[in-house]
């Protein structure tokens, strides 16, 4: 089939990435100049495993292509997908501004039927207001539906998130959208469960999941903080609960707290809509405080093996939001890092693969000294704050470490990467999370 989609940020690329890769032809639009150049020239304006591999192999194959230009996109494909951001305004609500402004550039250039389909994570009730906004800017007589596709792409698994995916979710009004969004997803359909349901809910089944997930991770954290009272262990604890299905394993890792493009801003979202909508959303609320504190938690952590943090050198390893990615969007790091040059810190940083974005996202320019690998990071510090559980640190080699730092080890493990009796062992003064 024939496919564009508008915005090739993280979700677009990979998307338009994956469907080429599945078979479709694909035109992949942005508004992003710089960007459409950088892939037309076979780079990767980001950093995703494979998907460098992936794009140049369905270019090649002349399945996946890119373009500035909507009106392209609306000619030659009968399904728009629409992957432009949606960024929280002041008050957390989701800006729908590009998401308004794509479907009335699409509307304006339909002339035969065509079915706009959202990607981007949106509020319920979005797909109306496209809805709307198409039969506004439409050409009389032009047919066309509108349909809700949300992506449940982890950054860093987004390739294999895409092609083996726990549910796919399709939200339509018509059979005949219902029927073309079946067909683009028919390749993957042995795979998984493709679960159609009516546009509204679709929309939920996004905000409600990403917002149940950032609970779970809100709610083991507020669970570690009682470990930390008792002889308890949270990971004990956590796999203990994770035996029992209804509850699952995943999502149960205590820690400096959840970050990223989806989760802060699709809970402030969903709070507001709800809000909009006269519900109170108190619960998740609570969700985003418990993380909040979170950061204020790892702080004092530091502090806590300092008479004054005042004029000490702290090295951070990790401030991407997770391992695999270089994306810096609402990661921890950026709090806790400015929060511990507040308290007169200095912070030597490394990461394998977010360090550009990092510098943007932290400034602080003079406090923070970046570095390229983990072992000049820690040269001369007084103690190793981890933030990020990157596969590399698992393999740190103590010793070396012992030698370069100014002080006895010390290591702040806000991902829970190691275990507390073994640091012990090694006489490392081992600081975990709910440990
Ligand atoms: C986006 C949304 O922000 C998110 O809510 C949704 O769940 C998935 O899509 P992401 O792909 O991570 O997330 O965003 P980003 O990497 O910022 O990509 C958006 C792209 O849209 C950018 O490349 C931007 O240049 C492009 N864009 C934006 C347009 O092409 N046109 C516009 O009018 C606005
Ligand atoms: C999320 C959703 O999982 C995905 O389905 C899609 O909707 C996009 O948003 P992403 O933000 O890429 O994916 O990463 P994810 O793996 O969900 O992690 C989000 C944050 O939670 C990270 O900062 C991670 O470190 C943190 N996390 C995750 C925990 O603190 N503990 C956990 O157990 C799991």
């Amino acid at each position: 089939m024939k496919v564009a989609i508008v915005g090739t940020g993280y979700v677009g690329l990979v998307t338009g990435a994956c469907l080429a890769e599945i078979g479709h032809e694909v035109l992949c639009i942005d508004n992003n100049e710089e960007k459409i150049k950088i892939l037309k020239s076979g780079k990767m304006p980001i950093y995703e495993p494979g998907l460098d591999e992936l794009v140049e192999k369905n270019v090649k194959a002349k399945r996946l292509k890119f373009s500035t230009d909507i009106k392209e996109g609306v000619k030659a494909a009968e399904l728009l997908f629409v992957a432009v951001s949606t960024p929280p305004l002041p008050d957390g609500s989701a800006d729908l501004c590009y998401v308004e402004a794509v479907s009335k550039e699409i509307a304006e250039n339909m002339t035969d039927y065509r079915i706009v389909v959202s990607k981007s994570t949106v509020p319920v009730e979005t797909g109306m207001w496209i809805k709307r906004t198409i039969e506004k800017y439409a050409p009389k007589g032009v047919e066309y539906d509108v349909a809700s596709n949300p992506e449940f792409l982890r950054e860093g698994k987004a390739i294999s998130d895409f092609l083996n995916p726990d549910r796919i979710v399709i939200g339509v009004e018509s059979d005949r959208a219902r029927k073309k969004m079946l067909e683009l997803y028919s390749p993957l359909k042995d795979r998984t469960h493709i679960l159609v349901t009516n546009i509204e809910s679709a929309e939920l089944i996004k905000h409600a999941s990403n917002s149940f997930l950032a609970l779970k991770i809100s709610y083991i954290n507020a669970v570690a903080n009682v470990c930390e009272k008792t002889k308890a262990d949270i990971k004990e604890v956590a796999l203990g609960m994770g035996f029992d299905k209804r509850i699952g394993k995943d999502f149960l890792e205590a820690g400096a707290g959840f970050g990223g493009s989806c989760f802060p801003k699709d809970l402030s979202a969903f709070i507001k809509i709800a809000e909009r909508l006269g519900y109170d959303f108190k619960l998740l609320k609570e969700v985003q405080d418990i993380n909040r504190k979170q950061a204020d938690l790892i702080v004092q952590k530091v502090k806590d093996n300092f008479m004054t943090l005042n004029g000490k050198t702290i090295a951070v390893l990790g401030l991407a939001f997770k391992p695999d990615t270089d994306d810096m969007r609402n990661a921890p790091s950026i709090d806790i890092i400015k929060k511990l040059i507040q308290e007169g810190a200095r912070i030597r940083a490394y990461d394998p693969v977010a360090t550009e974005n990092a510098k943007h996202a932290i400034g602080q320019e003079g406090s923070v000294l970046y570095h390229s690998d983990m072992y000049s990071a820690v040269k001369g510090a007084e103690a190793i704050l981890i933030l990020t559980d990157w596969g590399e640190f698992k393999e740190m080699d103590f010793d070396r470490l012992k030698k370069e730092l100014g002080a006895k080890l010390t290591i702040i493990d806000g991902r829970n990467m190691f275990e507390p009796a073994q640091m012990k062992e090694l006489g490392i003064n081992y600081i975990g999370i709910g440990r």
